[in-house]
């Protein structure tokens, strides 16, 4: 393809219809072209859950979020990393790259700020066949005993109330109040609270379901929501049935069973020799925090800038781990903005980057962004997009430029910590919104080397999907990337 003709197909993506301008984005695209590499090394089932649904340990959980335990095998094979050597994923989710780490023997830290996450870390790292014994004669009490009827209510916070039958919720709490009568040690524990978060969404009548949380239409929300529709003459929600919802039970045991055979065939993660931990809490307040050079390697993948709101999706989780709803809204805001009711954290950030000194490092970061012409050029795109009255939610631009002003801090801060040499290796998703495409890869990338990283490759994965069906119908079905993003620091890992 020569020159001219790539050009024209990426202005086709970029121009859908000239109502802004995107010689910044196109630019960006010309000068990144080299570094964009399809792959058939790595596809779109290993970055997402789906290559872990069968692997011993990782599918304890459904984290629909999570990459596998293949694609950090691979990237830790690609980046030539052998143990000793110390991993950080700042975005940790269900702890993949740590378990991949432990059975690698090296070190590894994680940063996640979903409160589930440290649950799931402590479950799953705190295995060994030395529980097995114990968990055999639970699952034995739990098959041959009728489980009974709790009075004491679920926690719900308001946006999971009615998720489950009234027989459910009170069979589920039945069990929450037995498990914690057995008075175990705080890893079987931490494992029997880890079955039932494991549990919630297979006994109630919610489903994680792409984007959103969807609900059953037997549930008691949908048929007041229902009753109130028809009252007002309106068309009812369309009917969503569960294919199945599990008795509290069944759930319990299928849970067990699965712990069970995995912990069998492990050799467990106590005599291995890297150590792991977890950090819980906002990375953007943690790794400022952690000691300059000190990772080998960064392996992770942050929230996409998709409007994907975690704190709805696992509301049911939270609340069962105790959260209120405050603190549910407290934690959406801290989450890396990806959500359309984010606020801005600049004065946030500013003031811890005065406490911890470093005011010239808060400046650097806000200088990049605003003398990033193809960042500038999307707010600006959007802005006009949205004066034509075509951003169906204001909330979308505030969004956008929170998401990379974050990312940016977070960039800043993966260079101090990673040794030199140290390679960085990021999974994300292109987006559009109102027809704007925002080649997040390419833009990440571009700020990574604004603060000292060489963009090694990104990795273009196959099988290239849009966005909203309805945007794809307005603006032309042009998919949009996926990608891994590698970037090394400068300097050798071997000369440490
Ligand atoms: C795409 S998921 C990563 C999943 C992970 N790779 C795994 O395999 O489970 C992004 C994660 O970032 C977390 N997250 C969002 N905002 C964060 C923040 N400010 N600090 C730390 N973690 C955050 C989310 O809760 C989510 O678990």
């Amino acid at each position: 393809m020569t020159f001219a003709q790539a050009e024209s197909d990426i202005r086709r993506i970029y121009e859908t219809d000239k109502a802004t301008f995107a010689e910044a984005r196109i630019k960006l695209e010309l000068k990144y072209g080299s570094t964009l590499q399809p792959t058939q090394n790595f596809n779109r089932r290993l970055v997402s859950f789906q290559a872990n649904k069968d692997v011993k340990l990782h599918r304890w959980f459904k984290f629909k979020e999570a990459f596998s335990a293949q694609l950090v095998h691979r990237l830790i094979e690609s980046f030539d990393l052998h143990p000793p050597c110390h991993i950080l994923d700042p975005f940790s989710g269900a702890s993949t790259t740590l378990l991949v780490a432990n059975e690698l023997d090296c070190d590894a830290t994680g940063i996640e700020v979903l409160p589930i996450g440290d649950l799931v870390w402590k479950a799953k790292s705190q295995f060994g066949p030395q529980l097995i014994s114990r968990l055999k004669e639970i699952r034995q009490w739990v098959e041959s005993t009728p489980p009974g009827l709790s009075e004491r209510p679920f926690p719900h916070v308001p946006i999971t109330q009615h998720a489950f039958d009234a027989k459910h919720e009170a069979q589920l709490m039945w069990y929450v109040e037995q498990f914690a009568g057995f008075n175990e040690n705080s890893s079987v524990n931490n494992l029997l609270k880890f079955v039932l978060l494991t549990i919630l969404e297979d006994i109630s009548y919610t489903s994680k379901d792409g984007q959103f949380l969807r609900w059953d239409s037997r549930s008691a929300k949908v048929r007041a929501r229902n009753r109130q529709r028809i009252a007002a003459g309106k068309r009812l929600y369309k009917e969503f049935r569960k294919s199945s919802i599990l008795e509290v039970k069944t759930a319990i045991l299928k849970a067990l069973d699965l712990i069970i055979s995995d912990v069998a065939l492990s050799k467990g993660s106590l005599n291995r020799s890297g150590k792991q931990r977890l950090i819980q809490g906002t990375v953007l307040e943690t790794l400022p925090r952690q000691g300059a050079e000190q990772f080998d390697a960064v392996i992770t993948s942050p929230p996409y800038c998709n409007r994907y709101d975690y704190t709805r999706t696992y509301a049911l989780e939270l609340a069962f781990l105790g959260m209120t709803n405050e603190e549910v809204i407290a934690l959406r805001q801290d989450l890396i903005s990806c959500t359309v009711e984010n606020r801005s954290k600049l004065m946030r950030l500013r003031k811890m980057y005065e406490s911890l000194g470093r005011l010239s490092d808060f400046d650097l970061v806000c200088d990049i962004l605003s003398h990033n012409s193809a960042f500038q050029e999307i707010l600006e795109a959007l802005r006009i997009r949205s004066r034509r009255r075509e951003v169906n939610n204001a909330g979308i631009i505030s969004m956008v430029e929170g998401y990379f002003t974050e990312l940016a801090f977070v960039t800043l801060e993966l260079f101090r910590v990673c040794k030199p040499g140290a390679y960085v290796g990021i999974v994300n998703d292109n987006v559009r919104y109102s027809g704007e495409v925002i080649p997040v890869d390419l833009l990440m990338t571009d700020l990574a080397a604004s603060f000292g990283f060489e963009p090694e490759t990104i990795h273009v994965l196959d099988q290239r999907k849009g966005n909203s069906s309805q945007q794809m119908g307005k603006y032309g079905r042009e998919a949009l990337r996926k990608s891994i993003l590698i970037w090394k620091k400068p300097g050798s890992l071997n000369a440490n």
